[in-house]
């Protein structure tokens, strides 16, 4: 898929490494300006180097998610010197591999912070700024013939189904479906599109770390828990995270314009519903 972003500004959150990194790429490679919002300033600083090779403007911003303040004051900063976002990308994420009777309150706070409320306070801080971007006459009309800003957020197979070891980082991916399809709703009136990718197996840090925690739970060798799912994937492999970022980028294309409120499943047919 040969995609133009040229002249668009995309916010991706988690942007310093993994599938975040991967998606700011290919926005970049497309012509959008990218700004690479992660927790991690340094790994932040090393996405903005490459993107700037690629001739593209791409500020690092360290932010928070998990502050709703934080999330704000940065995307004061974006629109202060760019004067506009048309996509925003939620791929800031933590997951957490622990046994559901060992899990403490602060655990399910940071996940259900950082991959939830993350995500919604996100969605809102760019929405108020597309929503200034549609012209008065499209909100009067209230149709128009394409879209005001593309939202995609990060939800995960693990958001489909329950999981006996990772009980906050299930339930924060499931609501994520949920707040995908209620912000498409409320922000429909705009033509502004709210989809989200559930990712299965990608090789990044993250899942390196899943891999750790879950083989030692098992009573396996590290690599085992890995070659477990991956044996239970119809296309035998695992995701890189370009084939998340090939998702991303169609639901932030023009090609995308008629689908919202949609969760998509990337994992080689792992799920399939
Ligand atoms: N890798 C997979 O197999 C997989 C599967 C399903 C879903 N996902 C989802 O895809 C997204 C990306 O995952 P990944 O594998 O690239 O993970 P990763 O851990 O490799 O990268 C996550 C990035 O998010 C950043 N981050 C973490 N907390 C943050 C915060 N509070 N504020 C700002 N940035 C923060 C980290 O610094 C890091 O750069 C996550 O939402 C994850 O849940 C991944």
């Amino acid at each position: 898929m040969d995609v133009s972003f040229a002249g668009k500004v995309a916010v991706v959150t988690g942007s310093g490494q993994g599938i975040g990194k991967a998606v700011a790429l290919r926005l970049a490679s497309g012509g959008a300006d990218v700004v690479v919002a992660d927790i991690n300033r340094q790994t932040a600083e090393q996405t903005s180097v490459e993107l700037l090779a690629l001739g593209r403007r791409a500020p690092a911003q360290p932010v928070d998610v998990a502050s709703a303040a934080q999330v704000q004051s940065m995307m004061d900063r974006v629109v202060a010197e760019f004067g506009r976002i048309d996509i925003l990308v939620n791929a800031a994420g933590v997951a957490q591999t622990k046994p559901f009777l060992e899990i403490t309150e602060q655990d399910w706070d940071r996940i259900v912070d950082t991959n939830l409320k993350g995500t919604v306070f996100c969605m809102q801080a760019v929405a108020r700024q597309m929503v200034r971007q549609v012209p008065q006459e499209v909100i009067a009309q209230g149709r128009a013939e394409c879209s005001y800003g593309k939202i995609v957020n990060f939800s995960s197979i693990s958001g489909r189904r329950g999981r006996s070891v990772q009980m906050a980082y299930a339930a924060s991916k499931a609501a994520i479906i949920s707040v995908t399809q209620s912000a498409a709703l409320a922000l429909s009136p705009y033509n502004i599109n709210v989809n989200a990718v559930c990712p299965g197996v990608i090789p990044t840090p993250m899942w390196e770390q899943i891999d750790r925690d879950r083989s030692r739970i098992m009573g396996a060798p590290p690599g085992e828990a890995m070659k477990a799912f991956v044996d239970k994937v119809p296309l035998q492999r695992v995701g890189r995270p370009e084939d998340a970022a090939g998702a991303v980028a169609f639901l932030c294309s023009t090609d995308a314009d008629y689908i919202t409120g949609q969760t998509l499943n990337v994992d080689g047919g792992f799920e399939m519903d």
